[in-house]
């Protein structure tokens, strides 16, 4: 079935960028992007590209030309629903906090109202598409929904995990990897799959567009990002170790990744990995095998997060120590709040539990990131300990490093900024307190620069 009318509920950093692309690469094709956030559908139409809701290099300029030509951003989701014969869903999937798996399984009840207002609502055939990232067998869940609400249409699902990185979104849309589509095994199903293969084919060669059964697809996500990030804490754990012994986690992360059979990506020490997706993902991945009795391999995974929460956890202990020992001013700067940089997302930064442990130990924080608000930085403390009076008292943001840093005798850098490495260090060294001392939680800045300047420098690892 050739495809005219797409229409994609959910507007977040996963519909927004992969339906841009979609409009761009397929103008013949409308596009309709929906969501319950009002505001955040006002800022995908505002008229300046600088207050999109979702920064990501690259984006503003295809959401420019696209808009209002074949890529529409709208609050009637029922109207998206009738006119399209295609509907990605990619809603948010974030980590029960209640009820059965509460801190472990995916709470898919926005996936679940999805499924009801589309079987609700639909009059003619439609292929429905996930994109949001799910336990493996959610599409049974989704059919059952579907079919039992609305027995007069025929429903087909399709998974269609999207791999998108965050800061890199626009390129891994545009040049991916590989693209996924899982389907049933019957002749409407491979239908509805060449229908989405041909979508893709209008840039990703056939040849990177893997179709394989529904199972296999939506397991393939949860793996990849688990695997990801178990490279994340092999390293982490590793740079402890070096710590320990003398070893450089950088020159041994280089010889470790120069073995082709390796490979040196993601063998990047750092203070943990943070977003939206590698802890909520794993937890699944442990929830779905500790639920069927895979107790060794839930145990398995499991480590990788144990691992990243220790690594957040010794970073923040070593600055609190220093303080202590040297009786160092209370007051810490922190450059980056973003969990990666090139993004406004601050979902799981690791930035957000050093500052949670900090000013526990009543420690003063100095906040600056290049992209993120003010009000973000204060919504994420209030949500992770609930006490907005301590959080104000404690944390004051800075829109420039020169401010941020005054008063300090300690930097830490959270986030990998390009901007940090380019900074006249120079300069900053003189406008600090003394001593001063930078605790490089990525691991981006150049020590024996920073050393000759004066300063005392704490890397992960070295
Ligand atoms: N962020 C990433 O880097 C990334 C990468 C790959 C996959 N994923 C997966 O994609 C999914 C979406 O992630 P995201 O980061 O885009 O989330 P997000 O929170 O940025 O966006 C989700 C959007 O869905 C909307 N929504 C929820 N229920 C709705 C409903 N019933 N009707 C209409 N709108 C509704 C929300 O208002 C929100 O704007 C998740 O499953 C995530 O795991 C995310």
């Amino acid at each position: 079935m050739k495809v005219n009318n797409i229409c994609c509920i959910g507007a977040g950093y996963v519909g927004g960028p992969t339906m841009a692309v979609i409009a761009q690469k397929n103008p013949d094709i409308k596009v309709t992007v929906v969501d319950i956030n009002e505001k955040r559908i006002d800022a995908w139409n505002s008229n300046n590209f600088d207050e999109l809701p979702i920064y990501e290099p690259g984006l503003s300029d295809v959401v420019k030309k696209a808009r209002g030509r074949n890529l529409f951003f709208s609050t009637d989701i029922n109207s998206a629903i009738i006119d399209s014969e295609m509907i990605f869903i990619s809603v948010n999937t974030p980590t029960k906090t209640s009820g059965e798996g509460k801190g472990f399984a995916a709470d898919l009840k926005y996936i679940e109202s999805c499924a009801n207002q589309i079987a609700e609502v639909s009059k003619t055939d439609k292929i429905i598409v996930e994109k949001s990232t799910v336990p493996v067998r959610t599409s049974e869940k989704i059919k059952k929904i579907l079919n039992s609400k609305n027995k007069s249409i025929d429903f087909q699902i399709l998974s269609n995990p999207e791999f998108l990185a965050e800061g890199t979104a626009m390129r891994d849309l545009q040049i991916p990897d590989r693209v996924i589509i899982g389907g049933d095994n019957t002749k409407k199903g491979n239908e509805a799959i060449q229908s989405l293969v041909e979508i893709y084919s209008s840039w990703v060669p056939k040849k990177n567009i893997l179709t394989t059964n529904l199972w296999s697809s939506e397991l393939s996500k949860l793996t990849a990002n688990a695997f990801l990030a178990q490279r994340i804490s092999s390293i982490n754990s590793l740079s402890e170790l070096c710590e320990e012994t003398g070893a450089d986690i950088e020159e041994v992360s280089k010889a470790v990744g120069m073995d082709s059979r390796i490979g040196n990506s993601f063998l990047k020490t750092s203070v943990g990995f943070g977003g939206s997706c590698f802890q909520k993902d794993i937890l699944n991945l442990v929830y779905i095998s500790r639920s069927i009795g895979l107790e060794k391999v839930a145990n398995y995974w499991e480590q990788i997060l144990i691992i990243n929460k220790h690594q957040r956890d010794r970073f923040a202990n070593k600055i609190y120590s220093l303080i202590n020992k040297e009786s160092l001013n209370k007051n810490v700067c922190i450059l980056g709040w973003a969990f990666k940089k090139d993004t406004n997302d601050t979902r799981e930064s690791a930035a957000i539990y050093v500052a949670n442990n900090l000013i526990k130990s009543n420690i003063y924080l100095n906040v600056y990131d290049p992209k993120v608000k003010e009000s973000q930085i204060f919504f994420d403390m209030n949500y992770i300990n609930g006490n907005d009076k301590k959080n104000k008292e404690h944390i004051s943001i800075y829109n420039n490093p020169i401010d941020c840093i005054h008063k300090t005798n300690i930097i830490a850098i959270l986030t990998e900024w390009d901007e940090f490495k380019d900074y006249d260090w120079k300069n900053l060294y003189k406008k600090m307190s003394k001593p001063a001392y930078i605790f490089d939680g990525r691991n981006i800045l150049d020590k024996v620069k920073l050393e000759s300047i004066g300063f005392n420098y704490i890397g992960l690892g070295r």
